[in-house]
């Protein structure tokens, strides 16, 4: 007697292909047509915690490619298993920061909805400048938009709807769609889950929704969130000191206006010559330890790249930290000859 046996269903994978996407793992800008199989218009959540919002927007527009972007494993972790559940195929996941998404990520006059649901209020004052929602922020979602797009904002903090009023009161090329810059009620929305707990608690929610109109300069954006096309790199003709390398680097600080270079740590390779060295770069809100490789390179030559560790991407930042490293050896070892240099 044969038994019939149920094959299982295959189990949730966190790291599901079909939704989930890496920031830093993406073409900058990313081919969304191709990443969706299909070209639709183009919505985005930035900050998208559990996914009942997300997933309510692709159920209520199926013709519509959406896109999340969330840098919290947890909560990315639950819209997964949302959309798993739900199977919602016209939805895409992106781990990372929101800011940097926005910038890299998506072409000028590219999107059609863009919807930010209770950033971080960041009440203190000293905190403010990691809020979400600056006036560079704003430029760069009006400049993302298409012309007619919108965008809409919810947040319950009142001191930083006011922040959000006045900051986007002066972003050239947005408009409120109410005669006022919110409204505290907004119909046939699906309420997210911190929202749900807001309401719950008693507080007032402010809601914004402004389009896009006109022409929209493109913001003058930092360091970090400027795309490079290549790697850069430095190539000489010579033989550096290596203890004069390193003493010229050790502990050294560079800063251009708000960013930051702080050589954190220098290594000496085991196996040959050469340096690997631990470059944090700062900038605002933002932080990022890159590692560069000092090292021989053919006959009498060095070169000075990016380390092949952890999927690191060209941003002008980089070059720039790439460029102080650059100069500081080169103070090290006066005789060496640049051969090629992309910085
Ligand atoms: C207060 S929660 C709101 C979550 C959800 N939108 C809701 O309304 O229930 C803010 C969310 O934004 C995410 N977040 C904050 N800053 C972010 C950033 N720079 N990039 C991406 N996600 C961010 C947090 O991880 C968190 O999930």
């Amino acid at each position: 007697m044969s038994e019939e046996r149920q094959i299982p269903p295959p189990r949730f994978q966190l790291g599901d292909p079909r939704w989930l996407l890496e920031l830093r793992y993406l073409p900058w800008p990313a081919d969304w047509a191709a990443c969706f199989g299909r070209n639709g218009p183009l919505h985005v959540e930035l900050g998208f915690g559990d996914g009942s919002f997300l997933a309510a927007l692709a159920r209520r527009m199926p013709e519509a490619n959406c896109v999340g972007v969330e840098r919290a494993l947890e909560p990315t972790r639950w819209a997964l298993k949302r959309l798993h559940r739900e199977g919602l195929e016209n939805v895409r996941l992106v781990l990372g920061d929101a800011f940097a998404a926005l910038a890299f990520l998506f072409q000028p006059g590219s999107i059609d909805g863009l919807y930010i649901n209770f950033p971080d209020p960041w009440p203190k004052a000293r905190h403010h400048h990691r809020r979400l929602l600056t006036p560079t922020f704003l430029q760069l979602a009006a400049h993302r938009l298409r012309p007619g797009g919108t965008l809409l904002i919810a947040t319950d903090d009142a001191d930083y709807a006011l922040w959000i009023a006045e900051a986007l009161e002066r972003t050239p090329g947005f408009q409120s769609a109410f005669g006022e810059p919110w409204v505290h009620a907004l119909p046939d929305r699906e309420p997210t889950r911190y929202e749900r707990k807001a309401l719950a608690a008693g507080r007032t929610c402010f809601y914004f929704i402004w389009r896009r109109v006109g022409p929209v300069p493109c913001p003058s954006l930092p360091h970090m969130m400027r795309p490079e096309e290549t790697m850069p790199h430095r190539i000489w003709q010579g033989m550096p000191e290596l203890s004069q390398v390193v003493a010229a680097l050790r502990g050294r600080i560079w800063q251009d206006g708000g960013t930051i270079w702080r050589v954190k740590e220098l290594y000496r390779s085991i196996e040959g010559e050469g340096l690997l060295i631990e470059l944090l770069m700062a900038e605002g809100q933002w932080v990022e330890t890159v590692a560069l490789r000092f090292q021989p390179h053919g006959h009498e030559s060095w070169i000075l790249k990016p380390a092949e560790i952890g999927g690191l991407r060209p941003t002008e930042a980089l070059k720039m930290g790439v460029r102080a490293v650059a100069s500081a050896i080169e103070e090290a070892t006066p005789g060496l000859r640049i051969l090629s240099s992309t910085i």
